[in-house]
């Protein structure tokens, strides 16, 4: 049964006012239960599961293998809220949306809106959430920003990627490619046996933070490595996952290597890095590395990607890459994601009659 549109059952609460700089991080806001999406932690074990395999049973929809034109969103209203730079992620969810019959609403706060005139983000925010969309897909520089929304507007929120915080839906499209690889089922305990190796900058990333809670959960066996600038103990320790000395180390028997750019856009000033050539040297998954994987080991990349810095183009192109099925498994967790936002089932998705 389809959930009444634009109710969140929740009441507005009083008007905070909207954080400022971009880089700043805050944590304000409330939890509501069942259909934001804002941290992986927003999820149970068991809603996990059921999200993965909702998005499971939706990726021949996803890829556009199956029949076209499902309506099971038909009439809900999507806010799409991207103030940061995004190809795959914005249009990733705007597909899925389309592909289920809901219309999509860009925004940017920007020169070319409201803000031009004087309104502050928080009266545009309002403003928009007055015209009832269902849900809003967020990402923007500030961590928390998504939580923060979510004491704001009555659209239930799913974040896109916030600052150096959480990229949810990644990490979910990221354990939907690691299931399909290795033939597991999405239930607890799914990865138990898999070692997984998350190399490249987790610091600056929000990638990386929302795989190590994920994956730990599903039971894979972690291990970062890279620079101690970008791969640094300090995080290993806080996640409770291996910290390896070398990127061959990593490597060493896993099941899936994970290559993260370097976010350069959030280095600080300070940083010294080696060159593009050194960096790949030291950190960079060539193809004479990945005979060190496990037989049927797998690389990962949650895109763009830098060529010839964390990955080679052989190896992007390689056998072993899952990077564009990456892509089409993403459609299909932000359309099962989309559809927990609007209160609709993935039966009920998958029911829906073809028009
Ligand atoms: C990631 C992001 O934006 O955090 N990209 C993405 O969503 N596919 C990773 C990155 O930018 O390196």
């Amino acid at each position: 049964m389809r959930a009444a549109v634009g109710t969140s059952g929740v009441d507005f609460q009083s008007v905070q006012s909207a954080p400022s700089a971009v880089g700043a991080s805050f944590a304000v806001g409330v939890r509501r239960p069942g259909r934001d999406l804002c941290e992986i932690g927003d999820l149970d074990l068991d809603a996990t599961c059921e999200l993965l395999a909702a998005a499971r049973a939706l990726v021949p929809l996803a890829a556009g293998d199956g029949p076209r034109g499902r309506v099971a969103l038909r009439g809900a209203l999507i806010l799409s809220l991207f103030n940061e730079p995004s190809t795959r992620t914005r249009l990733s969810f705007e597909v899925a949306a389309r592909r289920l019959g809901a219309q999509v609403v860009d925004f940017q706060h920007d020169g070319a809106s409201s803000a031009a005139k004087g309104e502050t983000e928080l009266d545009a925010l309002h403003n928009l959430d007055a015209m009832g969309f269902d849900a809003a897909v967020v990402r923007d520089g500030r961590d928390g920003y998504p939580l923060w929304l979510c004491s704001q507007l009555r659209a239930r929120v799913v974040n896109a990627g916030d600052g150096v915080h959480e990229h949810p839906t990644q990490a979910l499209l990221d354990a939907l490619t690691i299931l399909e690889a290795f033939g597991r089922e999405p239930v607890p305990g799914a990865l138990d046996g898999l070692r997984v190796a998350i190399c490249g900058d987790l610091r600056h990333g929000r990638v990386g933070r929302s795989n190590l809670r994920l994956l730990r959960t599903l039971g894979a066996e972690l291990v970062i490595a890279g620079p101690g600038s970008l791969a640094p103990a300090e995080l290993a320790r806080e996640f409770g996952v291996g910290l390896a000395p070398d990127l061959d180390a990593a490597l060493t028997g896993a099941h899936v290597a994970m290559m993260l750019r370097i976010q350069r856009e959030r280095l600080p000033a300070d940083l010294r890095l080696p060159d593009d050539a050194s960096y790949h040297a030291a950190w960079g998954l060539t193809q004479a590395r990945l005979g060190r994987l496990a037989p049927g080991g797998v690389v990962l990349h949650p895109g763009p990607m830098n060529r010839g810095v964390e990955i080679a183009d052989e190896v992007a192109d390689g056998p072993r890459s899952r990077i564009l099925r990456q892509v089409t498994l993403g459609v299909a967790v932000r359309m099962a994601v989309l559809a927990r936002a609007c209160g609709v089932s993935a039966e009920t998705c998958l029911k829906e009659q073809v028009v």
